[in-house]
């Protein structure tokens, strides 16, 4: 996808839908006097209808610099602007009808004790006080989104496979409408077979609903399937950011290079067919 330039085709410059300016988090540390930074000066831009692939090692950051990118977590330093405007002027509600989350583990993130329906509606609830045929319209026209039948809405999450549960995160993240999507390893909790039906419903989520995604991954498959640009953290930096195409292909950091050859061939034309191989195997 050629979709990483911050103009538009026309010319005119793209709107910014998430934007991290110099991002600093810093955690302290029992016994020790210097906090410990994970995430250290980070300016990252997510533009609008664009979706932004997040790579690292495990520890690299990447949690963290979303769940700041998400409202979760107040920087130390440095601040985070949502369509232009301070992410903490926002209210929880407000912040809720533009930017969802989608978490690796649809298992841990579900409450097992309520039916499908109420779980898909609770961000519609308590965000305004819609009548129950709303309700149970738009839990439906969500299942249908996301391809599951409508007689789910009365099922517990418990009854549900893995995949099928990520489906229903997916529908309440989508309930309210948001424009983007911030996504930390939405795939990596799910059986290999599974993992390209969810990567095939979030790219066609994209296309129906418009929305921006942040996704944090470790499937080459999102990067190279589901993104138009990756950013590379390396202990709390951004040390690589372009397109898919320039960055899978012609790495210019040695560490995007060793972290992209431990699942990929360093030869661009292998590691295309390696990405395409992997893809048909997913
Ligand atoms: N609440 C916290 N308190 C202290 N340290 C933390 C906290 N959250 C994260 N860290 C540390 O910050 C660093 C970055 O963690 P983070 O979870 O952002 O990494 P990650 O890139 O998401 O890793 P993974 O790929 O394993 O999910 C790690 O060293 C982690 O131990
Ligand atoms: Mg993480």
């Amino acid at each position: 996808m050629s979709n990483s330039s911050p103009f538009k085709s026309s010319g005119a410059p793209r709107t910014i839908a998430l934007e991290a300016a110099a991002v600093t988090r810093e955690f302290p540390v029992k016994g020790k006097k210097l906090p410990f930074t994970a995430v250290d000066t980070v300016s990252l831009r997510l533009y609008e209808g664009e979706s932004l692939a997040l790579v690292g090692e495990s520890g690299s950051g990447k949690t963290t610099l979303s769940r700041m990118m998400l409202g979760l977590l107040a920087p130390t330093r440095g601040d985070v602007q949502v369509f232009g405007r301070d992410i903490s002027t926002y209210s929880r509600l407000e912040l809720a009808r533009i930017v969802q989350p989608v978490f690796q583990d649809p298992y841990a993130s579900l409450n097992p004790r309520k039916r499908l329906h109420d779980v898909i509606s609770m961000p519609l609830r308590a965000s305004s006080s819609p009548s129950r045929d709303e309700i149970r319209s738009r839990v439906e026209e969500l299942l249908r989104h996301v391809d599951l039948p409508l007689s789910f809405a009365e099922r517990f999450p418990h009854e549900l496979s893995g995949g099928q549960r990520q489906r229903v995160a997916i529908a309440r993240a989508l309930i309210n409408r948001p424009k983007i999507l911030v996504c930390d390893e939405p795939t990596s909790a799910l059986d290999v077979s599974v993992q390209s039906q969810i990567l095939d419903l979030l790219k066609s989520l994209r296309a129906e609903f418009g929305l921006s995604y942040l996704i944090v991954t470790h499937n080459i498959g999102v990067v190279s399937e589901l993104s138009d640009r990756v950013a590379v953290m390396y202990h709390g930096k951004i040390v690589e950011e372009g397109s898919v195409d320039s960055v899978l292909s012609d790495p210019s950091n040695d560490y995007t290079r060793q972290l992209l050859s431990a699942v990929l061939p360093i030869d661009p034309d292998q590691a295309r067919a390696a990405i395409e191989a992997a893809i048909s195997t997913l």
